[in-house]
């Protein structure tokens, strides 16, 4: 044997007397088996967290059933088929809320909306924003309303049916709005209840639909403070991108105080991770943050960026029909089985 390797061990020659190891030895311990590491692989630094590996990467002593990540990093559950609606229930309303403008709440309430229609659902979506684009996304021209629903809000001789209009999909209205809606913030504020007139305004649609989309402005105001009072739920959309973090906080403040004061039935149902790109770190670890602040309020359905949804929106008409096979239209479907899996049962 060399003189490398186990220099010291007794039996092995030395130089002189001083280079002579001790006859008797601290015993060394065996290697417990977490200390045995690959000769490839020496050197146990501490070593920064490694992220979860899909269960199909991690070698197993027998293969289990492989549940892959999905895009939020979590394993990716396999949603149900929506069961057919009884249609005896009261509708569930639901308002899609963020302050921040441009995150997706109108392109979430016309194809999440359109989505719950293929699955049978009856469903109303209720266009609370002065800039009307939900109007506008389904196909209608502000300027050719007759009535919208501000008339429905500050009128009270006009009647829901008398503003509920087609919306092009079969199985799916609409209460339009234009920029009328704008005055109406103002003049709400001399009502009695103020906060409570979309509530009463939808009361008569509660029998006739099984889903009510509310459509907020990006404003904390009193009309998104009206359709928070008026839902059982609330869906955030939050664009994956590191500034749509900024203001959550203030949202989740006004949720818990229209739950306090006014709506204690209303619920977060989720947050919808939206404009995703895979394949930028950004998105991703936007998406981690997500995760680690609201845990399993984040939808595991994210609506990834595409062209498409700007294409249908000119079009006029949800991405459920303008490109029904796309991934887009794919992921609203997934949405709305998701979110039936999360709302009590009709
Ligand atoms: N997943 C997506 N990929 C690419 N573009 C998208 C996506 N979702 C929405 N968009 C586009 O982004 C723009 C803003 O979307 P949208 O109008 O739905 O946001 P919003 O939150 O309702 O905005 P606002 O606060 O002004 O009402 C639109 O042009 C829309 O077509
Ligand atoms: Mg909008």
């Amino acid at each position: 044997m060399s003189g490398g390797g186990f220099a010291g061990l007794p039996g092995q020659s030395g130089t002189s007397a001083s280079e002579m190891p001790p006859l008797v030895r601290t015993p060394v311990p065996a290697p417990s088996p977490e200390d045995s590491h690959p000769v490839s692989d020496p050197l146990p630094f501490p070593r920064p967290e490694a992220r979860p590996q899909p269960r199909s990467q991690v070698a197993t002593e027998a293969p289990e059933a492989v549940v892959p990540l999905g895009p939020t990093g979590r394993p990716m559950p396999t949603f149900p088929e929506p069961r057919p609606v009884s249609g005896t229930t009261r509708a569930r309303v639901v308002s899609m809320c963020n302050q921040k403008g441009g995150v997706g709440k109108t392109t979430t309430t016309i194809n999440l909306g359109a989505s719950l229609a293929e699955y049978g659902r009856k469903v109303l979506l209720v266009d609370f924003d002065p800039q009307g684009s939900l109007s506008v996304g389904l196909g209608l021209n502000p300027h050719e309303m007759d009535l919208t629903i501000y008339n429905l809000l500050m009128q009270r001789d006009v009647t829901l049916d008398e503003v509920v209009v087609p919306s092009g999909v079969p199985g799916m209205d609409l209460l339009p709005s234009n920029i009328d809606l704008s005055a109406a913030e103002v003049q709400l504020v001399h009502e009695v209840a103020r906060e409570q007139t979309l509530q009463r305004v939808l009361a008569p649609a509660l029998d006739q639909y099984d889903v009510i989309l509310i459509d907020c402005q990006p404003s904390l105001g009193l009309l998104t403070v009206n359709a928070l009072t008026a839902s059982d739920g609330v869906i955030v959309p939050l664009e994956c991108e590191y500034f749509a973090l900024r203001g959550v906080a203030l949202l989740k403040q006004t949720i818990d105080k229209v739950c306090e004061r006014l709506n204690p039935r209303l619920e977060v149902d989720g947050v919808l991770g939206t404009m995703f790109d895979g394949r930028t770190l950004h998105s991703r670890e936007v998406m981690d943050r997500l995760v680690q602040a609201w845990g399993d309020t984040v939808f595991h359905t994210v609506i990834r960026r595409t062209v498409k949804f700007s294409d249908s929106t000119v079009a006029g008409e949800p991405i459920t029909s303008y490109a029904s096979s796309s991934a887009g239209a794919d992921s609203y479907r997934q949405l709305a089985k998701e979110v039936l899996g999360r709302w009590p049962a009709e």
